[in-house]
């Protein structure tokens, strides 16, 4: 057996059985490189479904976590924490004016729980109206809001108030929205539902009903966030500000985190939530180094460049198994005719990681740092496998 088959073993054996596994074992990386335990070598362009965007084994994040893990691990918040106080200053001037205050918490379906959470505090309403084809998380309440009914129905009965309508239609959200709406719940761009931009119009629509109805608009931004689609949150493309941005995965750099951040309308909840690693100094540490990493190294103007020539170059020969091309920045989805899941390991024998988006889209996360000889390799792999 390989040292890569042993460890694949040794998972499988001890682990809850959760996920639809890969045959890799994945031990190493620099950048957007991977490396499997038989020292192969392959192009990541999952990215730890969209975590890794200032690259693996980012020098500048483990420099400081590396400082951190020596001087504090853990603060509960009901201190205060040097780290902490910086981060929460610098998310909140960076964020979109409006957004004036942060829940720090340790993953985006928490971050969720949480902004569900404070828009029925702070309206006194329940209804929650979220979009078709929208992923939330998989904890009960982001479920909740989760559009698939295969991920919910096994656990109902799920916490209620929630409705889904067509996303990018403006009539079906006008219909939805009324007096008992806490809020109206969208990703910018659904990345799980299959790489579906959402339009500017749209949610100009749906910051103007909110208004006009007294609700709150939440934009779940955990994988638009932070630089992945050419802006450092989505809703800068469309000039859009929400009363509440979820934010998570790439956030530190790969170590867990997640944030929630708010306007005004959301007003003390003391003692009402909370999380014991919320904002612990290791995750903030790493979030600080991650977060200046994308600014002094413009990963938005990166990602906006290389999605740009990523597409152009695949479309200069579009294979005839594809239906449609979509993408904002790096957060590209090709949407085939056929199932995609064996394109996926046809990839992997190609050296290069993708995932999935749905049955039939072929998702690219890539770090935002993969560099110009990568993405032409990935182009050359995704032409030689679907063509042939
Ligand atoms: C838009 C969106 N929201 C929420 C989540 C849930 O995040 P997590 O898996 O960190 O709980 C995800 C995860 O893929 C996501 O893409």
């Amino acid at each position: 057996m390989t040292t890569d088959a042993a460890y694949r073993a040794l998972e499988s054996r001890y682990s809850i059985d959760l996920y639809p596994k890969r045959e890799l074992t994945i031990v190493k990386g620099d950048g957007a490189t991977l490396w499997d335990a038989d020292g192969n070598e392959y192009i990541d362009c999952a990215a730890g479904i969209g975590v890794a965007s200032v690259g693996h084994a980012n020098p500048k994040v483990a420099a400081a976590v590396a400082a951190q893990a020596g001087t504090l691990l853990t603060c509960p918040g009901i201190f205060y924490n040097d780290i902490r106080a910086k981060l929460l200053e610098r998310l909140v001037t960076l964020a979109p004016d409006g957004l004036i205050q942060a829940f720090l918490c340790n993953s985006g379906s928490e971050a969720l729980e949480g902004a569900l959470k404070f828009a029925r505090h702070a309206t006194g309403r329940k209804n929650i109206i979220c979009a078709m084809r929208g992923y939330h998380g998989r904890t009960m309440g982001a479920l909740s809001a989760t559009h698939k009914k295969e991920y919910r129905e096994p656990f109902e009965p799920l916490p209620g108030g929630f409705t889904y309508v067509a996303y990018n239609n403006i009539d079906k959200l006008r219909a939805a929205v009324n007096g008992d709406t806490a809020a109206v719940l969208l990703e910018p761009v659904q990345g799980e539902g299959g790489i579906r931009p959402g339009r500017a119009d749209y949610f100009k629509a749906a910051r103007a009903l909110c208004d006009e109805h007294g609700a709150l608009l939440i934009f779940d931004e955990v994988q638009t966030g932070f630089c992945r689609t050419g802006a450092l949150f989505a809703c800068e493309h469309f000039q859009v500000t929400p009363d509440i941005l979820c934010v998570a995965k790439a956030m530190a750099g790969g170590v867990p985190m997640g944030a929630v951040l708010a306007g005004k309308r959301i007003k003390s909840l003391r003692g009402l939530h909370g999380s014991t690693f919320g904002g612990n100094p290791l995750a903030c540490a790493a979030a600080l180094a991650a977060i200046d990493f994308m600014i002094d190294e413009d990963l938005s103007g990166q990602a906006r460049a290389k999605g740009a020539a990523l597409v152009e170059q695949f479309l200069a020969n579009k294979p005839a198994r594809v239906r449609d091309v979509r993408h904002l920045g790096l957060m590209v989805g090709i949407e085939l005719k056929e199932r995609v899941q064996p394109f996926l390991l046809a990839l992997m024998d190609q050296g290069v990681l993708a995932l999935p988006a749905g049955p039939t889209v072929l998702r690219l996360l890539p770090p935002l740092v993969i560099t110009q000889a990568q993405i032409s390799r990935v182009v050359e792999a995704l032409h030689e496998v679907l063509t042939h």
